[in-house]
């Protein structure tokens, strides 16, 4: 029953807060990837992916998604198209530069060893990263964000309801 609560509950944010913040990274940073990142057919991971609702909204705009999500906890997906790996992001089962495109939305700040997401980024890959702000601290969410990763820094930006919950993006990419 406790769960069943706590789930409807993380539904209910999840439609208003979550989707409007993911709505907005779409729009403001992903399609404007367009030429650069190919979310079909290049090698995505998911650092912390959750329900998969990020993947969600993409197929909803016709992004017929594939994606390696990893996460410490196994949930149902709300959406297809997710390899699922049950694991942590702080010590990934994956090569160096596996991968071309690497996301993580709102779970940075869970892990110690941030590096990892570089480690697995392919030599001029992407990555998009978001950790959760308010308009008190975003400045130092900001330089905190930076400071975990020897990546460039292509593009950054709020995203969400200053009264509810925001998140600040940076895009990187690996290499000149
Ligand atoms: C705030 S939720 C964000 C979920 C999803 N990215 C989203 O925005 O809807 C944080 C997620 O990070 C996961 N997580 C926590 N520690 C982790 C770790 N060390 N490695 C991978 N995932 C982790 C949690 O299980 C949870 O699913």
């Amino acid at each position: 029953m406790g769960q069943e609560f706590t789930g409807k509950i993380y539904s209910d944010w999840m439609k208003s807060t979550q989707e409007k913040k993911f709505k907005e990274i779409i729009l403001d940073f992903i399609l404007p990837l367009k030429g650069k990142v190919d979310l079909e057919r290049d090698r995505v991971l998911d650092v912390g992916v959750g329900k998969g609702w990020f993947e969600k909204k993409l197929l909803e705009r016709g992004i017929d998604v594939r994606v390696t999500g990893i996460d410490v906890e196994k949930t149902d997906m709300a959406t297809k198209g997710i390899d699922f790996i049950v694991g942590s992001g702080d010590r990934m089962p994956f090569q160096n530069g596996s991968f071309d495109f690497v996301i993580s939305f709102d779970t940075v700040h869970l892990l110690r060893k941030p590096e990892e997401i570089e480690r697995v980024l392919a030599p001029g890959g992407y990555a998009l990263i978001s950790t959760h702000c308010n308009e008190r601290n975003f400045k130092k969410k900001e330089q905190k964000l930076k400071s975990l990763f020897g990546l460039k820094e292509l593009k950054e930006g709020i995203v969400g309801d200053p009264r509810d919950e925001m998140s600040y993006v940076v895009l990187f990419k690996k290499g000149p």
